[in-house]
């Protein structure tokens, strides 16, 4: 155990690489799977089925829980770890990207954003310096700079403009994080499809100093391939010797496309959200369990699959109580999703540590052309 934040590369292969994130509440092996768990909980399993299924940190989100319960009341029962039940790392998201996302009647500023609670309509304001309090009186390990990420389509102008705007905040979110040994500050990349504004963003971050280095501003509708064509150059204009985390995703061929490009760290509501409206992720591609098909048939979701869903369970079983609207089902279903991805990292950590990480996507991508059986 360390009392600091630290990161060791231990392998590369091409650029995917493998290592190991320490921090007081304890390591990350990277490349890293977090679950979402945004209000408190990963929806649908206990803190310790989470951890079963390989998770070394979890994700929480400043927006959901400055408006409930509250970061103050969280605080006075003792932090979020202690509040939800999970004593390992928890990485916050600073609230920006929320705000734009769900809270209605945003009015933003220089110096923050103005927006209405999608819960109560109630009035409320974030800052960078605000943000910083809220995910420290959360207790979060990896605290993320406070930004504002524009919604794609958008003008270059529109684009440059709101990087820049994120800079200044990073700075001060830097500012206002201020000297927490064992705590870590992530800066957020920002610059949407442009190469020179991310280059602009990344210099700017590395400036200013952080711990690790998000990739912000993907996965909200550009597609694959233009994601794709900005990791072939954003993680390069990072630090090497830093945590690169992309934000936000994403499907499994996703983020097994991303660790190829040198991503270490990535979060996604998709195996949680996914498990809880019958769609299963398998070596086999999307499986649809209130499909009719499943209703007689006795096999497991995933034969080769150790989860309890797979290994004590029929897919006829898993339709009925999808279709029947029983909560096991949405239990069952996201503790397999998340058991999956969790499997799809220690293999590539696994593979990228002996130097067969080829090898290892191309039977990936072989299993899912073939399809489900
Ligand atoms: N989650 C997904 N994308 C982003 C982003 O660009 N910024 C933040 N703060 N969170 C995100
Ligand atoms: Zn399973």
């Amino acid at each position: 155990m360390t009392d600091r934040f630290s990161f060791s590369l231990d392998a590369t292969d091409g650029r995917a690489r493998t290592g190991v994130i320490s921090t007081p509440r304890g390591e990350i092996r990277t490349p890293a799977f977090m679950p979402v768990g945004t209000a408190g909980t990963v929806k649908a399993m206990l803190p310790e089925s989470v951890r079963a299924t390989g998770a070394d940190i979890l994700l929480g989100n400043t927006y959901h829980l400055m408006l409930r319960p509250t970061a103050e009341r969280v605080e006075r029962l003792g932090g979020l770890h202690r509040f939800m039940n999970w004593d390992r790392p928890i990485l916050t998201d600073s609230g920006g990207f929320q705000v734009m996302s769900l809270g209605a009647l945003r009015k933003l500023d220089e110096d923050g954003v103005t927006f209405k609670s999608h819960i109560d309509g109630s009035k409320h304001r974030l800052t960078p310096e605000r943000s910083m309090e809220i995910q420290r009186l959360l207790g979060s390990d990896i605290v993320m700079c406070f930004d504002e990420c524009p919604a794609l389509p958008a003008d270059r102008e529109r684009i440059a403009d709101s990087m820049r705007l994120s800079m200044r905040w990073a700075a001060r979110s830097r500012e206002a994080f201020g000297d927490r040994p064992g705590h870590a500050l992530f800066g957020i990349q920002q610059g949407g499809l442009e190469q020179d504004l991310r280059g602009e963003s990344a210099e700017a971050l590395r400036a200013i100093g952080f711990e690790g280095y998000a990739i912000g501003g993907l996965a909200v509708g550009e597609g694959q391939e233009a994601m794709f064509g900005v990791l072939d150059y954003a993680p390069d204009q990072l630090p090497e010797d830093r945590p690169r985390y992309l934000m936000g995703v994403g499907k499994p061929d996703d983020i097994v496309g991303a660790v190829k490009r040198g991503i270490d760290m990535i979060d996604c509501v998709l195996p949680s959200r996914s498990g809880r409206t019958g769609q299963a992720f398998t070596r086999r591609g999307v499986v649809n369990i209130k499909n009719a098909r499943h209703q007689d048939d006795p096999r497991p979701l995933d034969e080769s699959c150790t989860c309890p869903a797979c290994k004590s369970y029929s897919r006829a079983y898993l339709h009925h109580v999808f279709r029947a609207q029983e909560m096991i089902s949405g239990m069952l279903l996201t503790w397999h999703n998340l058991h999956y991805f969790q499997e799809i990292m220690s293999g590539m950590r696994a593979a990228i540590a002996e130097g067969r990480f080829d090898a290892w996507e191309a039977d990936f991508h072989k299993l899912r052309a073939q399809g489900d059986i």
